[in-house]
C-alpha cells in the first residue's frame, strides 16, 4: 500500500460489500456480529479446511461467501485471549492491513468472543493497520512488477467495527500521531543520500514548525564558533555541509526543565579515509537512523499535543574520504574541550554525537539525555535485530526504557559500563582515542560517549541492528522500521507528562 490508509470507526452492522474481516480466537467460536458476517455459516468448514486455528496473526480467506454481497470474507487469529496484549493487538492489526491485498475497501469486526477490548485495544489494531500499511514506493515509476504484481497499491478504507466507536476514535487519534511519526522516521532512513543530504534533512526538520514546533538550524559557521570540532571533523570531507537542527516543543510547564533527544544523523558514512568495504555499503545511508527517530518522536509528540517540554537535536553530517579529510592521527579539540585522535575515521558517530551531548547538557540542562545512534557492527553481533542496546548511567531512566520497550515492542537490552571499558580509550596522544580495539566495541563507543555528558542522567541506544535492515514482520515490512518513535513516545507519555 503507497498511501496511508484510512481508519475509521463505526458500530457492529453486517457489512455490506469489500473485504470483510472478522477475529477469531485460538481454541474458541465465533461472536453473534462476526457469524452476523457469515449468513451461510461457512467460516467452521473454511477452517477446518485450511487447518486455521486461530493462531495469533494467522488468516484464512473465503472468496466471494454466498449470500453476503463482499468480495471476501477474512478471519484473523488472535491467538489465546488471555495473552492478548498491546503487541498483540498491533499483530491482529497487521495482519488485517496484510489481508487487505489490494482491496480499496475493508472492514474489521473487532469482536472477540470472550473479550470486551478498550478503546486503547481498538486504537492499538489500527496503529498495526497503519504500521503494517507503510511501503516506501516513490521511487516506482512502472506500474506493475515484473511478475505483473502492482508496483503500487491504491489508498485503502478501513472500518474497524467496535462497541464504542467514539472512544476509539478518540484513543486512535493519539496513536495515528505516532504512527505519523514512524511514517517520517521510515521516510527518512529509506530515503537515498542522493536526495537527502545534511541541508535536506534539516529542511525536513523545519517542516515540523507547521505542528508548532521551534526549529532552529545550525550552520558550520555557527558550530564553529560553539566550538565543536569533532562534528566538524567529520563533516570536513563531504561537499555537503553540515547542520545542526535543535527541535524544541514546549508542551509542558513554563519552568519545567526539558528531556532532551540526540540523534545521530550521518546521512551517508563511508567510513571516510578508513573506508569501508564496498559489500553493503549502500546500507549507510541509513546512518542517519537515530536522527530520523528523534525527528519522527518530535512530530509525533507535536501532533498529539504532548504536556511536556522536550529537546530534539539531530547532527546532520556526511562521512566522506576526500582531499580536505580528517585522517587517522588528526587530533581534535572537541567542544567539551577534551581532545580526540582519531584513530579510525569510521568511528565517526560518536564524534558527532559527542559535541550534541556537551553542547545539549550545557545550552538544556535537561532532565535527562536520551541519544540514539546507528553507532556501532558490534551491537549487531551482540543483540542482533531484536534489541537495541541500551547503556546508561541511570538506573531509573534505564527500567523506564526498559519497560516502554517491553509495552511497545521496541525492545532495549541493558549493557555494562565501568571503569575497565573506559581505560579502553585512554592514549599518550590525547585525552581518549576514538575507538578500543576490536573486544566490546559497543561498550567501548558508550564509554566513549559517557565522558560528554557529566552528571546529567543519560542512556544511549545502540541502534544499528533495529534500524534499519528490519526483518518484515505484522507490523513492518520496511527496510527502515522506524525504530525509537513508538518506545520514546510511551517513555515521555508514560512518565513525564502532566
Ligand atoms: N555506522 C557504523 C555502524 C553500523 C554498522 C551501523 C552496521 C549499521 C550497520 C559506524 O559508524 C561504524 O562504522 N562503526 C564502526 C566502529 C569501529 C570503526 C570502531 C564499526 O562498527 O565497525
Ligand atoms: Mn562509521
Ligand atoms: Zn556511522
Amino acid at each position: 500500500m503507497t498511501e496511508k490508509p484510512t481508519v475509521a470507526f463505526a458500530k457492529f452492522a453486517a457489512p455490506k460489500k469489500g473485504s470483510v474481516i472478522v477475529l477469531a480466537p485460538e481454541g474458541g467460536g465465533l461472536t453473534d456480529a462476526a457469524e452476523a458476517c457469515d449468513p451461510a455459516g461457512i467460516l467452521p468448514r473454511v477452517f477446518a479446511a485450511a487447518e486455521f486455528k486461530g493462531k495469533l496473526a494467522a488468516s484464512v480467506e473465503a472468496l466471494a461467501p454466498q449470500g453476503p454481497g463482499y468480495d471476501r470474507l477474512v478471519a484473523i487469529g488472535t491467538g489465546k485471549t488471555d495473552s492478548l496484549n498491546e503487541q498483540a493487538w498491533l499483530q491482529i492489526g497487521g495482519a488485517a492491513a496484510a489481508a487487505a491485498k489490494n482491496a480499496t475497501e475493508v472492514t474489521v469486526v473487532a469482536d472477540i468472543a470472550g473479550v470486551t477490548p478498550t478503546a486503547r485495544n481498538i486504537a492499538s489494531i489500527g496503529l498495526g493497520i497503519l504500521l503494517r500499511a507503510y511501503s516506501f514506493e516513490k521511487y516506482k515509476t512502472r506500474k506493475n512488477n515484473n511478475d505483473g504484481t502492482p508496483s503500487k497499491a491504491k489508498s485503502v478504507k478501513f472500518t474497524i467495527q467496535c462497541a464504542d466507536p467514539a472512544a476509539a476514535r478518540r484513543a486512535f487519534a493519539q496513536a495515528e500521531a505516532v504512527a505519523d511519526g514512524v511514517y517520517l522516521a521510515r521516510d527518512l532512513v529509506n530515503e537515498p543520500a542522493n536526495v537527502l543530504g545534511p541541508v535536506e534533512f534539516a529542511a525536513q526538520a523545519k517542516e515540523l514548525e507547521k505542528l508548532g514546533v521551534e526549529v532552529e538550524i545550525l550552520t558550520e559557521k555557527e558550530m564553529r564558533k560553539l566550538g565543536m570540532n569533532a562534528l566538524l571533523g567529520v563533516a570536513q570531507g563531504s561537499f555537503r555541509p553540515p547542520r545542526l537542527a535543535v527541535m524544541r516543543w514546549n508542551g509542558g510547564k513554563a519552568r519545567e526543565k526539558p528531556v532532551a533527544f540526540i540523534g545521530k544523523g550521518v546521512v551517508f558514512d563511508t567510513g571516510g579515509i578508513s573506508i569501508k568495504p564496498a559489500a553493503n555499503m549502500e546500507d549507510m545511508k541509513g546512518d542517519m537512523a537515530g536522527a530520523a527517530a528523534v525527528t519522527g518522536l518530535m512530530r509525533a509528540l507535536a501532533a498529539r499535543k504532548a504536556k511536556a517540554n522536550v529537546v530534539g537535536m539531530i547532527g546532520l553530517v556526511e562521512n566522506m574520504p576526500d582531499g580536505n579529510a580528517q585522517r587517522p592521527g588528526d587530533i581534535v579539540t572537541s567542544m567539551s574541550g577534551q581532545t580526540i585522535e582519531i584513530i579510525n575515521t569510521d568511528a565517526e558517530g560518536r564524534l558527532v554525537l559527542a559535541d550534541m551531548l556537551w553542547h545539549c547538557k550545557e545550552k538544556y540542562q535537561p532532565q535527562f539525555m536520551i541519544n540514539l545512534a546507528t553507532l556501532t557492527g558490534a551491537i549487531l553481533v551482540a543483540l542482533g535485530n531484536s534489541y537495541a542496546g541500551l547503556f546508561s548511567n541511570d538506573d531509573q531512566l534505564s527500567e523506564r526504557l526498559s519497560a516502554a520497550g517491553n509495552a511497545t515492542g521496541e525492545r532495549v537490552w541493558r549493557m555494562p559500563l565501568g571503569p575497565e571499558y573506559d581505560k579502553l580509550i585512554d592514549t599518550k596522544n590525547a585525552d581518549m582515542k576514538n575507538t578500543g580495539g576490536r573486544n566490546a566495541g559497543s561498550i567501548t563507543a558508550a564509554q566513549f560517549l559517557k565522558r560528554f555528558v557529566d552528571d546529567t542522567p543519560w542512556a544511549h541506544l545502540d541502534v544499528a541492528g533495529t534500524a534499519m535492515a528490519s526483518p518484515s514482520s505484522d507490523i513492518n515490512q520496511s527496510w527502515a522500521s522506524g525504530f525509537g518513535v513508538r518506545l520514546l513516545d510511551r517513555l515521555v507519555a508514560d512518565h513525564y507528562e502532566g
